[in-house]
Protein backbone atom coordinates (compact mmCIF):
# COMPACT_ATOMS: atom_id res chain seq x y z
CA UNK A 1 0.00 0.00 0.00
CA UNK A 2 1.41 3.33 -0.80
CA UNK A 3 1.92 6.11 1.78
CA UNK A 4 -1.25 8.74 1.32
CA UNK A 5 -3.57 5.65 0.58
CA UNK A 6 -4.21 4.91 4.25
CA UNK A 7 -7.64 4.90 5.58
CA UNK A 8 -9.15 6.17 9.22
CA UNK A 9 -10.92 3.89 11.56
CA UNK A 10 -14.42 4.57 11.17
CA UNK A 11 -15.90 6.90 14.22
CA UNK A 12 -18.94 5.15 16.20
CA UNK A 13 -20.90 7.68 14.63
CA UNK A 14 -20.09 6.83 11.00
CA UNK A 15 -20.25 3.00 12.42
CA UNK A 16 -23.93 3.72 13.12
CA UNK A 17 -24.92 5.13 9.78
CA UNK A 18 -22.91 2.56 7.73
CA UNK A 19 -25.07 -0.09 9.88
CA UNK A 20 -28.01 2.02 9.05
CA UNK A 21 -27.93 2.26 5.27
CA UNK A 22 -27.04 -1.43 4.87
CA UNK A 23 -30.18 -2.53 6.96
CA UNK A 24 -32.93 -1.25 5.19
CA UNK A 25 -31.74 -2.99 2.30
CA UNK A 26 -30.58 -5.86 4.06
CA UNK A 27 -33.70 -6.32 5.76
CA UNK A 28 -35.76 -5.82 1.85
CA UNK A 29 -33.50 -8.40 -0.31
CA UNK A 30 -34.96 -11.62 -0.70
CA UNK A 31 -32.45 -12.55 -3.53
CA UNK A 32 -29.53 -14.52 -1.16
CA UNK A 33 -27.19 -13.87 -3.62
CA UNK A 34 -27.62 -9.85 -3.58
CA UNK A 35 -27.38 -10.31 0.36
CA UNK A 36 -24.88 -12.30 0.23
CA UNK A 37 -22.82 -8.88 -1.64
CA UNK A 38 -24.20 -6.53 0.40
CA UNK A 39 -23.41 -7.95 3.96
CA UNK A 40 -19.88 -8.22 2.26
CA UNK A 41 -20.09 -4.78 1.66
CA UNK A 42 -21.37 -4.07 4.83
CA UNK A 43 -18.84 -5.38 6.43
CA UNK A 44 -15.80 -4.23 4.16
CA UNK A 45 -17.30 -0.89 5.08
CA UNK A 46 -17.20 -1.44 8.74
CA UNK A 47 -13.76 -2.49 9.41
CA UNK A 48 -11.93 -0.71 7.26
CA UNK A 49 -11.15 -3.69 4.98
CA UNK A 50 -9.62 -4.06 1.47
CA UNK A 51 -12.09 -7.13 0.50
CA UNK A 52 -14.96 -9.19 2.51
CA UNK A 53 -16.71 -12.16 1.76
CA UNK A 54 -19.49 -14.09 3.26
CA UNK A 55 -18.65 -18.06 2.64
CA UNK A 56 -21.84 -20.36 3.43
CA UNK A 57 -21.69 -23.94 4.02
CA UNK A 58 -22.90 -26.37 0.83
CA UNK A 59 -23.12 -29.69 2.94
CA UNK A 60 -24.54 -31.73 0.23
CA UNK A 61 -21.39 -30.62 -1.57
CA UNK A 62 -18.98 -30.28 1.22
CA UNK A 63 -18.12 -26.65 -0.60
CA UNK A 64 -17.90 -22.97 1.09
CA UNK A 65 -19.28 -21.00 -1.64
CA UNK A 66 -20.04 -17.45 -2.30
CA UNK A 67 -20.84 -14.61 -4.84
CA UNK A 68 -18.72 -11.39 -4.95
CA UNK A 69 -20.71 -9.39 -7.70
CA UNK A 70 -23.71 -9.30 -9.38
CA UNK A 71 -23.38 -11.30 -12.67
CA UNK A 72 -20.23 -13.19 -11.67
CA UNK A 73 -20.33 -17.26 -10.95
CA UNK A 74 -20.25 -18.74 -7.83
CA UNK A 75 -16.83 -18.86 -6.27
CA UNK A 76 -16.55 -22.53 -4.54
CA UNK A 77 -13.78 -23.81 -2.49
CA UNK A 78 -13.54 -26.79 -0.40
CA UNK A 79 -15.07 -26.88 2.79
CA UNK A 80 -11.51 -27.20 5.10
CA UNK A 81 -9.63 -25.70 3.01
CA UNK A 82 -7.45 -22.47 4.60
CA UNK A 83 -8.21 -19.96 6.98
CA UNK A 84 -11.52 -19.91 6.43
CA UNK A 85 -12.12 -24.39 6.36
CA UNK A 86 -9.97 -24.10 9.37
CA UNK A 87 -12.19 -21.19 11.38
CA UNK A 88 -15.29 -23.30 10.46
CA UNK A 89 -14.27 -26.43 11.27
CA UNK A 90 -12.96 -25.44 14.71
CA UNK A 91 -15.80 -22.98 15.52
CA UNK A 92 -13.07 -20.04 16.04
CA UNK A 93 -12.51 -16.59 15.37
CA UNK A 94 -9.56 -15.65 13.51
CA UNK A 95 -7.23 -12.47 12.94
CA UNK A 96 -4.29 -12.87 11.74
CA UNK A 97 -1.93 -10.22 10.83
CA UNK A 98 0.40 -11.88 8.54
CA UNK A 99 -1.24 -14.81 6.10
CA UNK A 100 1.80 -15.81 5.01
CA UNK A 101 3.79 -16.58 8.34
CA UNK A 102 0.79 -19.18 8.60
CA UNK A 103 0.49 -22.51 7.26
CA UNK A 104 -3.35 -22.93 7.51
CA UNK A 105 -2.95 -20.01 4.93
CA UNK A 106 -3.72 -21.68 1.51
CA UNK A 107 -1.55 -19.50 -1.01
CA UNK A 108 -2.95 -21.01 -4.46
CA UNK A 109 -5.57 -17.93 -4.28
CA UNK A 110 -3.39 -15.49 -4.29
CA UNK A 111 -1.44 -17.06 -6.94
CA UNK A 112 -4.19 -17.64 -8.97
CA UNK A 113 -5.26 -13.88 -8.47
CA UNK A 114 -2.47 -12.00 -8.24
CA UNK A 115 -3.64 -10.50 -4.84
CA UNK A 116 -1.57 -10.19 -1.98
CA UNK A 117 -2.88 -10.88 1.14
CA UNK A 118 -1.47 -9.83 4.44
CA UNK A 119 -4.15 -9.45 7.06
CA UNK A 120 -6.62 -11.62 7.60
CA UNK A 121 -9.90 -11.85 9.86
CA UNK A 122 -12.75 -14.80 9.70
CA UNK A 123 -15.57 -14.99 11.83
CA UNK A 124 -17.81 -18.19 11.99
CA UNK A 125 -21.49 -17.11 12.40
CA UNK A 126 -24.53 -19.80 12.95
CA UNK A 127 -28.07 -19.51 12.64
CA UNK A 128 -30.53 -19.95 15.38
CA UNK A 129 -30.35 -23.72 16.21
CA UNK A 130 -26.34 -22.81 17.08
CA UNK A 131 -25.34 -24.73 14.05
CA UNK A 132 -22.47 -23.03 11.68
CA UNK A 133 -23.54 -21.80 8.83
CA UNK A 134 -20.82 -20.02 6.92
CA UNK A 135 -17.68 -17.29 8.16
CA UNK A 136 -17.54 -13.48 7.53
CA UNK A 137 -13.96 -13.14 5.95
CA UNK A 138 -11.91 -10.22 5.85
CA UNK A 139 -8.90 -9.41 3.91
CA UNK A 140 -6.32 -6.57 4.58
CA UNK A 141 -6.83 -4.09 7.07
CA UNK A 142 -6.64 -0.29 5.20
CA UNK A 143 -4.94 1.65 8.13
CA UNK A 144 -1.99 2.73 8.86
CA UNK A 145 -1.55 -0.14 11.29
CA UNK A 146 -2.42 -2.49 8.61
CA UNK A 147 -4.13 -5.46 11.25
CA UNK A 148 -7.40 -6.16 12.41
CA UNK A 149 -8.14 -5.50 15.94
CA UNK A 150 -10.43 -7.00 18.25
CA UNK A 151 -12.93 -4.22 18.12
CA UNK A 152 -12.85 -4.90 14.46
CA UNK A 153 -13.74 -8.19 15.34
CA UNK A 154 -17.11 -7.33 17.57
CA UNK A 155 -18.04 -5.64 14.57
CA UNK A 156 -17.94 -7.83 12.51
CA UNK A 157 -19.70 -10.74 15.09
CA UNK A 158 -22.44 -7.93 15.40
CA UNK A 159 -22.88 -7.71 11.94
CA UNK A 160 -23.24 -11.35 11.25
CA UNK A 161 -25.73 -12.26 14.05
CA UNK A 162 -27.47 -9.12 12.73
CA UNK A 163 -27.26 -10.69 9.59
CA UNK A 164 -28.03 -14.44 10.39
CA UNK A 165 -31.39 -14.20 10.18
CA UNK A 166 -31.94 -12.82 6.98
CA UNK A 167 -29.76 -15.27 5.42
CA UNK A 168 -31.78 -18.06 6.87
CA UNK A 169 -34.57 -17.16 5.55
CA UNK A 170 -33.00 -16.43 2.01
CA UNK A 171 -31.50 -19.94 1.96
CA UNK A 172 -34.65 -21.46 2.21
CA UNK A 173 -36.32 -19.46 0.08
CA UNK A 174 -33.63 -20.83 -2.50
CA UNK A 175 -33.59 -24.32 -1.13
CA UNK A 176 -37.61 -24.75 -1.90
CA UNK A 177 -36.83 -23.16 -5.04
CA UNK A 178 -33.89 -25.46 -6.01
CA UNK A 179 -36.12 -28.66 -5.11
CA UNK A 180 -38.65 -27.58 -7.89
CA UNK A 181 -36.14 -27.28 -10.23
CA UNK A 182 -34.96 -30.66 -10.06
CA UNK A 183 -38.15 -31.83 -9.58
CA UNK A 184 -39.04 -30.57 -12.83
CA UNK A 185 -36.04 -31.04 -14.91
CA UNK A 186 -36.60 -34.65 -13.91
CA UNK A 187 -39.93 -35.36 -15.05
CA UNK A 188 -38.99 -33.77 -18.33
CA UNK A 189 -36.25 -36.66 -18.60
CA UNK A 190 -39.05 -38.81 -17.92
CA UNK A 191 -41.51 -37.63 -20.56
CA UNK A 192 -38.52 -37.18 -23.07
CA UNK A 193 -37.25 -40.93 -22.09
CA UNK A 194 -40.78 -42.12 -23.30
CA UNK A 195 -40.45 -40.57 -26.94
CA UNK A 196 -36.90 -42.22 -27.07
CA UNK A 197 -35.60 -38.79 -26.51
CA UNK A 198 -32.15 -38.17 -24.50
CA UNK A 199 -31.36 -36.05 -21.50
CA UNK A 200 -29.52 -34.13 -23.59
CA UNK A 201 -32.16 -33.06 -25.71
CA UNK A 202 -33.48 -31.40 -22.43
CA UNK A 203 -30.67 -29.96 -22.05
CA UNK A 204 -29.97 -28.34 -25.18
CA UNK A 205 -33.49 -27.20 -25.26
CA UNK A 206 -33.29 -25.34 -21.96
CA UNK A 207 -29.74 -23.76 -23.25
CA UNK A 208 -31.42 -22.53 -26.46
CA UNK A 209 -34.74 -21.19 -24.73
CA UNK A 210 -32.39 -19.45 -22.38
CA UNK A 211 -30.39 -17.78 -24.72
CA UNK A 212 -32.92 -16.75 -26.77
CA UNK A 213 -35.04 -15.09 -24.21
CA UNK A 214 -31.94 -13.26 -23.19
CA UNK A 215 -31.41 -11.95 -26.38
CA UNK A 216 -34.73 -11.25 -26.80
CA UNK A 217 -34.79 -9.01 -23.58
CA UNK A 218 -36.35 -10.98 -21.21
CA UNK A 219 -35.18 -10.56 -17.60
CA UNK A 220 -32.41 -12.76 -16.27
CA UNK A 221 -35.14 -14.02 -13.82
CA UNK A 222 -38.02 -14.49 -16.49
CA UNK A 223 -34.93 -16.35 -18.51
CA UNK A 224 -33.94 -18.68 -16.06
CA UNK A 225 -37.80 -19.79 -15.17
CA UNK A 226 -37.59 -20.40 -19.09
CA UNK A 227 -34.73 -22.29 -18.57
CA UNK A 228 -35.80 -24.51 -16.30
CA UNK A 229 -39.58 -25.57 -17.58
CA UNK A 230 -38.62 -25.17 -21.55
CA UNK A 231 -37.48 -29.26 -21.38
CA UNK A 232 -40.93 -30.08 -19.66
CA UNK A 233 -42.99 -29.29 -23.21
CA UNK A 234 -43.41 -32.71 -24.38
CA UNK A 235 -44.47 -34.08 -20.93
CA UNK A 236 -48.02 -34.96 -22.09
CA UNK A 237 -45.92 -37.59 -24.53
CA UNK A 238 -46.46 -39.99 -21.18
CA UNK A 239 -50.02 -40.87 -22.50
CA UNK A 240 -49.77 -40.82 -25.69
CA UNK A 241 -48.95 -45.05 -26.77
CA UNK A 242 -45.41 -46.82 -27.83
CA UNK A 243 -46.93 -47.92 -30.57
CA UNK A 244 -47.68 -44.28 -31.98
CA UNK A 245 -44.78 -42.65 -30.57
CA UNK A 246 -42.44 -44.96 -31.71
CA UNK A 247 -44.28 -45.84 -35.05
CA UNK A 248 -41.07 -45.62 -37.44
CA UNK A 249 -42.97 -44.27 -40.69
CA UNK A 250 -44.78 -41.84 -41.11
CA UNK A 251 -48.22 -41.03 -39.15
CA UNK A 252 -51.75 -41.79 -40.17
CA UNK A 253 -53.90 -38.55 -39.33
CA UNK A 254 -55.75 -40.53 -36.75
CA UNK A 255 -52.50 -41.28 -34.93
CA UNK A 256 -51.33 -37.46 -35.45
CA UNK A 257 -54.05 -36.33 -33.57
CA UNK A 258 -53.35 -38.61 -30.92
CA UNK A 259 -49.81 -37.27 -30.56
CA UNK A 260 -51.17 -34.06 -31.00
CA UNK A 261 -53.13 -34.38 -27.84
CA UNK A 262 -49.79 -34.38 -26.12
CA UNK A 263 -50.04 -30.37 -25.57
CA UNK A 264 -53.63 -30.59 -23.59
CA UNK A 265 -52.23 -33.17 -21.69
CA UNK A 266 -49.61 -31.67 -20.80
CA UNK A 267 -51.10 -28.60 -20.11
CA UNK A 268 -53.81 -30.31 -17.42
CA UNK A 269 -50.86 -32.44 -16.26
CA UNK A 270 -49.00 -29.14 -15.33
CA UNK A 271 -51.51 -26.43 -14.52
CA UNK A 272 -53.01 -27.50 -11.34
CA UNK A 273 -50.80 -26.28 -9.35
CA UNK A 274 -50.90 -22.43 -8.34
CA UNK A 275 -46.85 -22.43 -8.44
CA UNK A 276 -45.07 -19.83 -10.72
CA UNK A 277 -42.49 -22.54 -12.63
CA UNK A 278 -44.83 -25.00 -12.88
CA UNK A 279 -47.71 -22.44 -14.42
CA UNK A 280 -45.14 -21.12 -17.08
CA UNK A 281 -44.84 -24.86 -17.71
CA UNK A 282 -48.36 -25.35 -18.45
CA UNK A 283 -48.70 -22.76 -20.93
CA UNK A 284 -45.42 -23.99 -22.65
CA UNK A 285 -46.77 -27.34 -22.48
CA UNK A 286 -49.81 -25.78 -24.01
CA UNK A 287 -48.70 -23.87 -26.53
CA UNK A 288 -45.46 -25.04 -28.19
CA UNK A 289 -47.06 -26.47 -31.38
CA UNK A 290 -48.67 -23.39 -32.10
CA UNK A 291 -47.69 -21.27 -35.37
CA UNK A 292 -47.34 -17.68 -35.51
CA UNK A 293 -49.68 -17.76 -38.43
CA UNK A 294 -52.66 -19.09 -36.37
CA UNK A 295 -52.13 -22.66 -38.10
CA UNK A 296 -50.52 -24.78 -35.59
CA UNK A 297 -52.41 -26.90 -32.54
CA UNK A 298 -54.25 -27.61 -30.55
CA UNK A 299 -56.17 -24.21 -30.22
CA UNK A 300 -55.07 -22.07 -33.50
CA UNK A 301 -54.06 -18.95 -31.40
CA UNK A 302 -51.82 -16.89 -33.61
CA UNK A 303 -49.05 -14.14 -33.13
CA UNK A 304 -48.24 -12.67 -29.67
CA UNK A 305 -51.55 -14.33 -28.55
CA UNK A 306 -49.08 -17.35 -28.06
CA UNK A 307 -47.45 -16.76 -24.88
CA UNK A 308 -43.48 -15.31 -25.66
CA UNK A 309 -42.17 -18.57 -23.64
CA UNK A 310 -44.10 -20.88 -26.04
CA UNK A 311 -42.53 -18.61 -29.19
CA UNK A 312 -39.34 -19.49 -27.64
CA UNK A 313 -39.65 -22.67 -27.15
CA UNK A 314 -40.95 -23.67 -30.21
CA UNK A 315 -37.87 -22.64 -32.30
CA UNK A 316 -35.84 -24.30 -29.65
CA UNK A 317 -37.20 -27.95 -29.96
CA UNK A 318 -37.74 -27.72 -33.52
CA UNK A 319 -34.21 -26.81 -34.04
CA UNK A 320 -32.90 -29.21 -31.76
CA UNK A 321 -35.82 -32.31 -33.24
CA UNK A 322 -34.53 -31.29 -36.52
CA UNK A 323 -31.02 -31.78 -35.99
CA UNK A 324 -31.23 -35.16 -34.15
CA UNK A 325 -32.35 -38.60 -35.36
CA UNK A 326 -35.73 -39.71 -34.62
CA UNK A 327 -37.11 -42.99 -35.04
CA UNK A 328 -39.16 -41.18 -38.21
CA UNK A 329 -36.65 -39.22 -39.25
CA UNK A 330 -32.87 -38.88 -39.84
CA UNK A 331 -30.77 -35.99 -38.46
CA UNK A 332 -30.89 -33.31 -40.56
CA UNK A 333 -28.05 -30.92 -42.32
CA UNK A 334 -27.67 -27.13 -40.51
CA UNK A 335 -28.48 -25.23 -43.92
CA UNK A 336 -31.38 -27.68 -44.61
CA UNK A 337 -32.76 -26.54 -41.22
CA UNK A 338 -31.75 -22.87 -42.18
CA UNK A 339 -33.89 -23.32 -44.99
CA UNK A 340 -36.69 -24.35 -43.33
CA UNK A 341 -36.21 -21.40 -40.61
CA UNK A 342 -36.25 -19.13 -43.35
CA UNK A 343 -39.48 -20.26 -45.28
CA UNK A 344 -41.11 -20.76 -41.69
CA UNK A 345 -40.02 -16.91 -40.40
CA UNK A 346 -43.28 -14.96 -40.05
CA UNK A 347 -45.12 -18.47 -41.00
CA UNK A 348 -44.16 -21.33 -38.35
CA UNK A 349 -42.41 -19.01 -35.92
CA UNK A 350 -42.26 -15.60 -34.76
CA UNK A 351 -40.13 -13.45 -37.14
CA UNK A 352 -38.36 -11.42 -34.67
CA UNK A 353 -37.58 -14.06 -32.74
CA UNK A 354 -36.12 -15.85 -36.07
CA UNK A 355 -34.36 -13.14 -36.66
CA UNK A 356 -32.44 -13.42 -33.34
CA UNK A 357 -31.87 -16.65 -33.68
CA UNK A 358 -30.31 -16.20 -37.38
CA UNK A 359 -27.92 -12.96 -35.89
CA UNK A 360 -26.75 -15.14 -33.21
CA UNK A 361 -26.35 -18.27 -34.64
CA UNK A 362 -22.74 -19.04 -33.60
CA UNK A 363 -23.63 -19.31 -29.74
CA UNK A 364 -26.80 -21.24 -30.23
CA UNK A 365 -24.26 -23.95 -32.31
CA UNK A 366 -21.49 -23.62 -29.22
CA UNK A 367 -24.64 -24.77 -27.16
CA UNK A 368 -25.24 -27.95 -29.75
CA UNK A 369 -21.79 -28.77 -29.79
CA UNK A 370 -20.77 -28.37 -25.68
CA UNK A 371 -24.24 -31.41 -25.46
CA UNK A 372 -23.58 -33.48 -28.18
CA UNK A 373 -24.32 -37.11 -27.92
CA UNK A 374 -22.00 -39.86 -27.63
CA UNK A 375 -22.52 -43.36 -28.80
P1 LIG B 1 -40.67 -34.14 -32.13
O1 LIG B 1 -40.02 -35.29 -32.83
O2 LIG B 1 -40.05 -33.68 -30.85
O3 LIG B 1 -40.74 -32.93 -33.14
C1 LIG B 1 -41.06 -31.63 -32.71
C2 LIG B 1 -41.39 -30.76 -33.87
O4 LIG B 1 -40.23 -30.59 -34.71
C3 LIG B 1 -42.46 -31.27 -34.81
O5 LIG B 1 -43.77 -31.01 -34.35
C4 LIG B 1 -42.17 -30.46 -36.06
O6 LIG B 1 -42.62 -29.14 -35.93
C5 LIG B 1 -40.64 -30.42 -36.06
N1 LIG B 1 -40.14 -31.55 -36.86
C6 LIG B 1 -39.59 -32.70 -36.42
N2 LIG B 1 -39.22 -33.48 -37.44
C7 LIG B 1 -39.55 -32.81 -38.57
C8 LIG B 1 -39.41 -33.09 -40.00
O7 LIG B 1 -38.89 -34.15 -40.40
N3 LIG B 1 -39.85 -32.15 -40.87
C9 LIG B 1 -40.40 -30.98 -40.44
N4 LIG B 1 -40.84 -30.09 -41.37
N5 LIG B 1 -40.57 -30.68 -39.13
C10 LIG B 1 -40.14 -31.59 -38.21
P2 LIG B 1 -44.97 -31.89 -34.89
O8 LIG B 1 -44.88 -32.05 -36.37
O9 LIG B 1 -46.22 -31.25 -34.37
O10 LIG B 1 -44.79 -33.29 -34.23
C11 LIG B 1 -44.99 -33.46 -32.86
C12 LIG B 1 -44.47 -34.79 -32.42
O11 LIG B 1 -45.21 -35.83 -33.13
C13 LIG B 1 -43.02 -35.06 -32.78
O12 LIG B 1 -42.19 -34.50 -31.80
C14 LIG B 1 -42.99 -36.58 -32.78
O13 LIG B 1 -42.96 -37.11 -31.47
C15 LIG B 1 -44.34 -36.92 -33.37
N6 LIG B 1 -44.26 -37.14 -34.83
C16 LIG B 1 -44.43 -36.21 -35.80
N7 LIG B 1 -44.32 -36.79 -37.02
C17 LIG B 1 -44.07 -38.10 -36.80
C18 LIG B 1 -43.85 -39.25 -37.68
O14 LIG B 1 -43.87 -39.15 -38.91
N8 LIG B 1 -43.65 -40.45 -37.07
C19 LIG B 1 -43.62 -40.59 -35.71
N9 LIG B 1 -43.39 -41.79 -35.18
N10 LIG B 1 -43.81 -39.52 -34.85
C20 LIG B 1 -44.04 -38.32 -35.41
C1 LIG C 1 -30.77 -15.60 -6.32
O1 LIG C 1 -29.99 -16.38 -5.78
O2 LIG C 1 -30.43 -14.45 -6.63
C2 LIG C 1 -32.13 -16.04 -6.68
C3 LIG C 1 -32.65 -17.11 -5.75
C4 LIG C 1 -32.97 -16.56 -4.41
O3 LIG C 1 -34.02 -15.95 -4.23
O4 LIG C 1 -32.17 -16.75 -3.51
C1 LIG D 1 -52.85 -21.46 -19.50
O1 LIG D 1 -51.92 -22.25 -19.75
O2 LIG D 1 -53.88 -21.84 -18.93
C2 LIG D 1 -52.74 -20.03 -19.90
C3 LIG D 1 -52.47 -19.89 -21.37
C4 LIG D 1 -53.28 -20.83 -22.17
O3 LIG D 1 -54.51 -20.71 -22.19
O4 LIG D 1 -52.71 -21.75 -22.78
FE1 LIG E 1 -44.36 -31.43 -28.65
FE1 LIG F 1 -38.93 -32.20 -27.53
Amino acid sequence: MENGNYQKELTPEQILRVIFSYAAKIANEKSLDQLLILMADMGRDLIVADRCTMWLIDKNQNQLWTKVAHGVDEIRIPLHSGLVGYAISKNESLIIDDAYLDSRFNREVDKKTGYCTKAVMVIPFQNNNGEIMGAYQAVNKMTVDAVFTQQDMEHLTLAASYAAKSLEAAILHREIEETQKEIIFTIAEIGESRSKETGLHVKRVAEYSYLLALKYGLSEQEAEVLRVVSPMHDIGKVAIPDAVLEKSGKLTEEEFEVIKSHTNIGHQLLNKSPRKLLQAAAIVAHQHHEKWNGKGYPRGIAGKDIHIFARITAIADVFDALASERVYKRAWELDRILALFREESGQHFDPELMDIFMDNLDEFLLIRDAHVEHF
